[in-house]
């Protein structure tokens, strides 16, 4: 009742139908403090990180009070204390709330020149015998494409230990750009206009996104465990580069820096960014039961894709994917995950939490099955270049694992070799689909991967128009039985629930993010069984 009761009053407070957000927006009253929202993230066995931002006129420094309790009204306070902030970080305040107890939910605030901010409700890891966890999986929230329906969805849960963020938090484009032609049709312009480029550009661009009301139900609800994919810097970054990062835009390292600046500043993970050492990678153990493992495949260590940049031909893209030197998460973090691995033994499960798709996805022949005067994101020649080469079935994405074959099969050994139950999570395909991993040559799954669809990106169906009705992912589920859930049509997420005896992913399906009524509906469920990684998903 009390859950159900504080789930109530922060979707009621962002929707802005309580008599204390309307006093607070009224003339009579000092400006809103706390206009961002709040959020928590990386939580321990023993600590979890708290976040906000503050809006003031002051200048300089600004103190912060913080306060943990053990209930939504904030009387039994568990752990309190005051941080300061200021304009060198963007008035973002954040704060190691140390000295809690294991398995436990929380209540916490922040406040300021006299205002309080919202409640926010957050749990910290469990240690032992646990009978089960309960992850959501999101991925890829666009703002100028749709409402975060999806996020509101998490928001509206009350059985979730935390939700796992794997990329795509923000998008770097500009008004015009990449899924911004719906954009003004339902007052999403992106904020600033332009593509994001500079530090203070990244920092707006964060902001527009933390005061989306659906965003602030979603993170006030539950702690966030996120990593970076591409589009928090610019589409199809690398180690030295991005697609999206051309002649005349500055210094790659600079944008880089100034985004992953604003990155540590407006995201509830714990650290500070520092450049191209920055480590994102990290573990996360949920008592004897789950240790999940979060990787960076994007900055830390990967290689250039093979179809990106000046002198690309088809003989250089079959010799780069033959490379054997080519890398995607770099020898370190490699090394990093076998000695994680080994060490994550004692418990049933291991989640691996990154961001691109793993498994083989051949192309069907693209030729009998699209609509080529139907709407496609592709200019009439790129989809027709693109038909053409599916005849021969190879694959076309080389953003994802498959653009590092060497380097996938090298971390399905490790896989095999160093987890007992590995489950692979991702993102960024804006697909919902499973998968069994099975390596070359091999016959059964050393791995499963489950992956998680957009909260609101365009979705693939958007690319390649069906001439009837699920075509394109029919003829995709035959041509690759490794496969065993595909949906290209429509935005969604994704709950994982591990249990001593099976790990259960649960797709869930929204029908539209071009308006806030919405439907959302559970599509597919697929399991499988603890020492049962062999037989696949059923
Ligand atoms: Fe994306």
């Amino acid at each position: 009742m009390r859950r159900r009761t504080f789930i109530r009053a922060i979707v009621a407070a962002l929707l802005g139908t309580t008599a204390s957000v309307r006093n607070a927006f009224s003339l009579a009253r000092p400006k809103p403090v706390f206009l961002h929202g709040v959020a928590s993230g990386d939580p321990t066995d023993s600590a979890v990180m708290l976040w906000t931002r503050v809006t003031t006129a002051s200048l300089g420094i600004i103190s912060v009070e913080w306060q943990v309790a053990a209930d939504p009204a904030m009387r039994n306070v568990i752990r309190a204390g005051t941080t300061e902030t200021g304009s060198t970080r963007d008035y973002t305040v954040k704060v190691d709330a140390t000295g809690l107890a294991a398995g436990s939910q929380y209540y916490y605030r922040f406040s300021c020149d006299g205002q309080d901010s919202a409640v926010g409700r957050t749990r910290t890891l469990p240690r032992g015998a646990i009978e089960q966890a309960k992850l959501g999986v999101v991925s890829c929230s666009n703002y100028p494409a749709g409402f975060f329906n999806v996020y509101r969805e998490v928001a509206m849960r009350n059985d979730l230990d935390a939700v796992l963020h794997l990329g795509d938090y923000i998008y770097e484009y500009g008004m015009g750009e990449y899924a911004t032609e719906n954009a003004s049709a339902i007052g999403r312009i992106p904020d600033p206009p332009h593509e994001i480029r500079t530090l203070e550009d990244y920092r707006r661009r964060h902001a527009q996104y933390k005061a989306d009301p659906d965003s602030q139900a979603m993170h006030a609800s539950v702690p966030v465990i996120a990593v970076w994919d591409d589009h928090e810097i610019a589409n199809d970054s690398w180690r030295d580069g991005a697609e999206n990062h051309q002649d005349g835009e500055g210094q790659w390292s600079e944008r880089r820096d100034a985004a992953l600046q604003a990155y540590f500043e407006w995201m509830p993970i714990r650290g500070v960014a520092a450049g191209a050492d920055t480590k994102i990678y990290r573990e996360f153990r949920w008592g004897d039961l789950a240790s999940v493992v979060m990787l960076d495949t994007r900055l830390i260590g990967r290689d250039r894709q093979p179809n990106v940049g000046e002198e690309v031909t088809r003989d250089s893209i079959v010799a780069a994917l033959r490379d054997p030197g080519r890398r995607m998460l770099g020898a370190e973090q490699e090394q990093w995950l076998r000695d994680t691995l080994q060490a994550a033994g004692s418990t049933t499960w291991q989640l691996i939490g990154q961001q691109v798709m793993v498994a083989r996805m051949e192309p069907p022949d693209l030729e009998p099955l699209v609509d080529r005067d139907g709407p496609s994101y592709f200019s009439p020649e790129n989809l027709d270049a693109i038909i053409k080469a599916s005849k021969s079935h190879a694959p076309q994405v080389l953003d994802v694992w498959e653009g590092y074959p060497v380097a996938r099969e090298q971390f399905l050994q490790d896989l095999d070799k160093f987890a007992r139950n590995p489950v692979v999570l991702s993102g960024d395909l804006h697909t919902s689909l499973a998968a069994n991993l099975i390596p070359n040559g091999g016959e059964r799954p050393v791995a499963v991967e489950l992956m998680a669809g957009p909260v609101s990106s365009p979705v693939l169906e958007s690319v390649f128009p069906d001439k009837v009705p699920n075509g394109v992912r029919d003829a995709t589920l035959v041509q690759n039985p490794n496969i065993r859930f595909l949906d290209i049509a429509r935005r969604g997420w994704l709950v994982v629930t591990v249990t001593p005896s099976e790990c259960t992913g649960e797709w869930h399906l929204v029908d539209t993010v071009l308006s806030r009524d919405y439907k959302s509906w559970s599509a597919a469920t697929m399991k499988v069984g603890a020492g049962q990684i062999g037989k696949g998903l059923v």
